[in-house]
């Protein structure tokens, strides 16, 4: 059995995505945000999950705050730390400390885009294929190892609100599979390529769906 913690900021909708998949041999420890708001702590609460809040606006600085998680975290001993939605830039210790057992998701198709706005920024450069990414993470802000991509097609019509939903839609599927790779010990890491052995799929870490008719 594999232990997972998921840090969330917000909605938690890629949290909930991957509770719902119910992985086999994977344990949801805990789901712990930044913020004490965060509705998807409700959604864990709910379905039995051990949530809890270290607010980072309690810590004079990053550093304490980084502390203060990792002690959350190291309490459920976990194999994975997954960040889903987790709105906190994280330390270059904190980052080092769960190195090779730390993965995120991003809402663009990287290296394209890192940082925030993502779906605005794939409109204003007009790409016609936008998507998210999971990767390890590494110290440099969305630059990691990438475990599975996806993509959509970006219609002529598409706002920011229109193309966030179709990619969300896409998170939602790629996440939990990721996740299952890790769990079941299938991803290899050789500097930035990370290869899914026994990978099912047509095209190995990747799920690339048809666009919206
Ligand atoms: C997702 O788009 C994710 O890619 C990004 O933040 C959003 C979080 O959504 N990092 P949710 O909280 O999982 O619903």
């Amino acid at each position: 059995m594999k232990k997972l913690v998921i840090l969330i900021s917000g909605r938690g909708s890629n949290m909930e995505a991957i509770v719902r998949a119910s992985i086999p041999d994977a344990m949801i420890a805990a789901v712990i945000a930044n913020k004490p708001t965060a509705a998807g702590l409700d959604f864990a609460r709910a379905q039995g999950i051990e949530a809890q809040v270290v607010d980072h606006t309690g810590y004079a600085n990053r550093d304490a705050f980084d502390e203060a998680l990792a002690a959350a975290i190291d309490r459920h001993e976990p194999d994975l730390v997954v960040l889903a939605g987790f709105m906190r830039v994280l330390g270059d210790d904190f980052v080092r400390r769960y190195e090779g057992r730390m993965i995120n998701i991003h809402p663009s198709l990287l290296p394209s885009f890192p940082g925030l706005h993502t779906h605005r920024k794939a409109i204003e450069a007009g790409v016609r294929l936008h998507g998210a990414t999971v990767h390890f993470v590494t110290p440099t802000l969305d630059c990691g190892p990438i475990i599975a991509q996806t993509a959509v097609a970006v219609s002529a019509d598409d706002s920011e609100a229109s193309l966030a939903e179709k990619v969300l839609a896409q998170e939602h599927i790629i996440y939990p599979q990721a996740v299952r790779w890790f769990v079941e010990g299938r991803l290899r890491v050789d500097g930035n390529r990370v290869t899914v052995t026994d990978a099912r799929l047509p095209c190995e870490g990747w799920i690339v769906p048809l666009p919206d008719a």
